[in-house]
């Protein structure tokens, strides 16, 4: 695999142009056509030209990956993790110019960029790992003179599809544990985020990944995404973004009876009990809701707080809110960037006037458009108080700084307050009493529970994933992430050298 620069640079200071990856080959798509990515903290910095690709472009990426699928799967699991290894140490080599670039074109602040980064290195060293692992189990046979055991096997081709909210993390979460047990990739990145991906798929070319296992084709999801989703011969498709399009891949997958992965929406809630530390509750509150601008699945939107300490909560939220610096995610001392373009701005917006007829504003509400954020795509950090559990702006995502804070009475209608979602990715619980920590662990209807903690942070070595509409049941990370994307075998071998019937045949 060669690792040709992508970037044609037609003449010095023109935009340029970004290609595909398939076969192990950089190259234009069918169509002819491109689409650009801009700096969402400044859209007038515009990054690069990316493919639009096509149906036909899929099906060679398709061909390419199906190509290479017996040479990879047949190559020794631990020869796979070698290769993995190398690709999270040039990550970590590069950690610093992707960063950069994950700002310039994601927007969210340096420090968290890195940490996108930084979840694709600690994920490509976990699944390096399980290339030695890889457990099947070998058990007991009911008779004697038998051997009974079960293995993991690719399931063969992997569509990748992707969100551009951790455009580095989240990519490496779905194609390291594919990679690692045997399948070869066709991966489709958002279209907000597609120089991320480019970067990606350059170091991989890079750390050895043989060609065809890793095909990068941009473009829509009408014409790449569906494309992928449709093709009889990816057999798993594992996919991360709105619950709307995850329920139109849902449809669309079912038809073929094809594995899918689905990581979807989050409408996050943060308990806030009266014998809380409500420093400590501020300071997860305001990193939940307000770290990557709101923008991660994992995002705190709801505060369900009890109503003995309400004012002094809100008053605390409200200070530290007021001090948050919006810029340019560039600059070292931004708390909050910008969010990812003028549809989310326009999203965001029309949930604050649903916010009015609910709750009471408190903070923000408005698009910050001071000095330079006119460039960009910038919102203040909102929040209402005094919201109702089945008010809008409590049920529905929305994706950007707008928090909800929604009062009740005790632990009991915390609970109810909490688990009254369709959602169910991330939840905390602020208490100082063992006990409702516990209790809270029990009922919290969540993938993931946090106690005296906010909502985010996940850390790869565990399941992650959402209970509900959340997604469809399977999980990222973590060893369990190979049941994504492996089949299962059973094999009986007999060495009595004579018919045994199995138990059930034998009566
Ligand atoms: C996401 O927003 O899709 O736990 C993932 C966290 C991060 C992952 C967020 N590790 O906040």
């Amino acid at each position: 695999m060669t690792a040709t620069a992508p970037a044609e640079v037609d003449r010095p200071q023109q935009t340029p142009t970004f290609r595909h990856f398939i076969a192990g080959e950089w190259c234009d798509s069918t169509s002819g056509a491109t689409f650009e990515s801009h700096n969402p903290a400044d859209t007038r910095d515009v990054i690069g030209r990316f493919q639009a690709g096509t149906p036909a472009d899929v099906a060679m990426a398709v061909r390419a990956a199906e190509a290479a699928l017996p040479m990879w799967k047949r190559t020794p699991a631990p020869k796979r993790g070698e290769i993995l290894y190398r690709f999270g140490a040039l990550m970590a080599e590069h950690k610093e110019r992707l960063a950069q670039a994950m700002t310039r074109e994601m927007g969210k602040v340096i420090a968290e960029a890195r940490g996108d980064v930084q979840e694709g290195i600690d994920i490509a060293f976990l699944m390096a790992g399980e290339g030695r692992r890889m457990f099947g189990e070998t058990v007991p046979s009911e008779l004697p003179d038998k051997w009974a055991m079960s293995i993991r096997q690719p399931i063969g081709v992997a569509g990748i599809i992707t969100p551009w909210n951790f455009p580095i993390a989240i990519p490496c979460w779905k194609m390291m544990p594919a990679l690692v047990s045997g399948n070869t990739i066709v991966f489709k990145p958002a279209s907000d985020t597609p120089h991320c991906a480019t970067l990606l798929v350059e170091l991989m070319a890079e750390a050895g990944f043989p060609p065809g296992t890793v095909n990068l084709v941009t473009g829509s999801g009408a014409d790449v995404g569906d494309s992928i989703v449709d093709s009889p011969d990816v057999g798993v498709i594992s996919f991360t973004g709105s619950s709307a399009t995850g329920k139109h891949i849902a449809a669309r997958a079912g038809r073929r009876l094809k594995r899918l992965s689905l990581e979807l929406g989050g409408k996050n809630g943060i308990v806030v009990l009266a014998d809380a530390d409500l420093d400590l509750a501020t300071d997860g509150i305001v990193w939940s809701a307000f770290g990557t601008t709101g923008q991660r699945c994992t995002a705190a939107s709801r505060v369900i707080v009890d109503r003995r300490v309400i004012d002094d909560l809100l008053s605390r939220l409200e200070t530290r809110v007021r001090r948050l610096r919006l810029g340019s995610g560039a600059d070292e001392a931004t708390d909050v960037g910008p969010l990812i373009n003028d549809a989310a701005v326009d999203k965001v917006e029309s949930y604050i006037e649903i916010g009015r007829g609910e709750g009471e504003l408190v903070i923000g509400g408005d698009r910050a458009q001071d000095g330079d954020l006119a460039n960009g795509h910038f919102f203040a950090p909102t929040i209402f108080a005094g919201v109702k559990p089945m008010d809008r702006i409590a049920q529905e995502e929305i994706f950007g700084p707008v928090l909800s804070v929604v009062p009740v009475d005790g632990y009991d209608a915390a609970v109810t307050a909490l688990n009254q979602t369709r959602y169910g990715l991330s939840s905390s619980v602020y208490t100082r009493d063992a006990n409702t920590a516990f209790r809270a662990m029990r009922d919290f209807e969540t993938g993931i529970v946090y106690v005296n903690a906010g909502t985010t942070g996940a850390e790869t070595h565990l399941p992650f994933g959402g209970w509900k509409e959340t997604g469809n049941g399977h999980r990222e990370a973590g060893h369990v992430a190979l049941d994504t994307y492996t089949e299962w075998k059973s094999i009986y071998v007999d060495f009595s050298g004579r018919l045994q019937r199995a138990q059930i045949d034998n009566q």
